[in-house]
């Protein structure tokens, strides 16, 4: 079982900073890395408002906000994570900057640190070879918003020790998710299914068969989903979506996976959603 108390998260951004709040709202000390100290602790401040809503809406008591704040260090060098039981890297969705901090991380943290990456779609085995303890190397991916989705999906790399993978089972079940398991196949379970839809919807949009707003009424009415397809998109990022949907078409090597041109577009345009302010639908 798990031994774990003190969690490090790289990656300050929407992930990250949910996973570091969730992790300190479980009791966990909780060190927050970024490219440097100021984005970590802008990070921090992110958290902060988060939990000041909560407690505006009188869903969270101010005693208590200050102590999970109180549990949560920005860090700006990844020195800073070296102590930590297992480390959450949650940086961007790129196969060469994840390579390349795994490597960085394998130098920087103790023999003992488990590295667990939130990657949405890289492969762990990948990942894992960059570093000298590949067995030590699991996925852990939590959705958006992470304070919020109850799931955690966990992906046993090619080498990942069974050892490894029970702690960080017991580990997402300590911050009150549930979990499920993948192997280390493309998109694992969640956005093996999700990149998929949200490309379709896109295909839709691009044939002009609807609205966007018809589209995601057709979704959210139509079939009870929370959000439609392209709502979701907006929230995820469309470039990570993008980013997925790459990967999805290279390694099955199925057509029917070949990201969208209006997919593609507006990621060119820089419209990538709620964080820039306009995606599918302005914001
Ligand atoms: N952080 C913390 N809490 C949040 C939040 C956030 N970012 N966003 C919403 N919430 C909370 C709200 O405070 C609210 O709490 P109460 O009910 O206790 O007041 C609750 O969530 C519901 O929020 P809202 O009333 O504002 O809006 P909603 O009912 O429409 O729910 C939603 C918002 C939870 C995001 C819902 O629309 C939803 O579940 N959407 C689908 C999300 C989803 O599919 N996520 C998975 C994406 S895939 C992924 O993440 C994997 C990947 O790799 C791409």
């Amino acid at each position: 079982m798990s031994q774990i108390k003190s969690i490090g998260v790289l990656g300050s951004g929407q992930m990250g900073g949910g996973i570091a709040q969730v992790a300190a709202q479980s009791g966990y000390s909780v060190a927050l890395a970024d490219i440097s100290l100021a984005a970590a602790t802008a990070g921090k401040q992110k958290i902060e408002k988060g939990l000041a809503k909560l407690v505006e809406k009188g869903k969270l008591d101010a005693a208590k906000s200050a102590e999970i704040l109180g549990r949560i260090t920005p860090v700006g060098e990844l020195a800073g994570l070296a102590d930590c039981d297992v480390v959450i890297e949650a940086a961007t969705e790129n196969v060469e900057l994840k390579k390349q901090l795994f490597a960085k991380l394998d130098a920087a943290c103790q023999k003992a640190s488990i590295l667990a990456t939130n990657t949405s779609s890289i492969s762990i085995t990948v990942i894992a070879a960059q570093t000298k303890r590949p067995e030590r190397v699991v996925g852990m991916h939590f959705m958006n918003p992470v304070p919020v989705m109850q799931l955690v999906e966990i992906i046993r790399g090619l080498a990942t020790d069974n050892a490894v993978y029970e702690s960080t089972v017991a580990l997402a079940r300590a911050m009150g998710k549930t979990v499920v398991t993948s192997n280390d196949a493309p998109g694992f379970l969640v956005n093996r299914i999700l990149i998929p839809l949200i490309n379709e919807a896109c295909f839709v949009l691009q044939e002009g068969v609807g609205t966007a707003e018809d589209i995601d009424a057709g979704a959210r009415l139509g079939l009870n989903h929370p959000m439609g397809p392209l709502q979701l998109a907006d929230l995820i990022g469309l470039d990570t979506c993008l980013a997925i949907a790459e990967v999805l078409h290279r390694d099955l090597g199925d057509d029917k996976y070949r990201p969208a041109t209006i997919l593609r577009n507006h990621v060119a345009a820089g419209w990538l959603g709620r964080k820039t302010g306009r995606g599918f639908y302005r914001y």
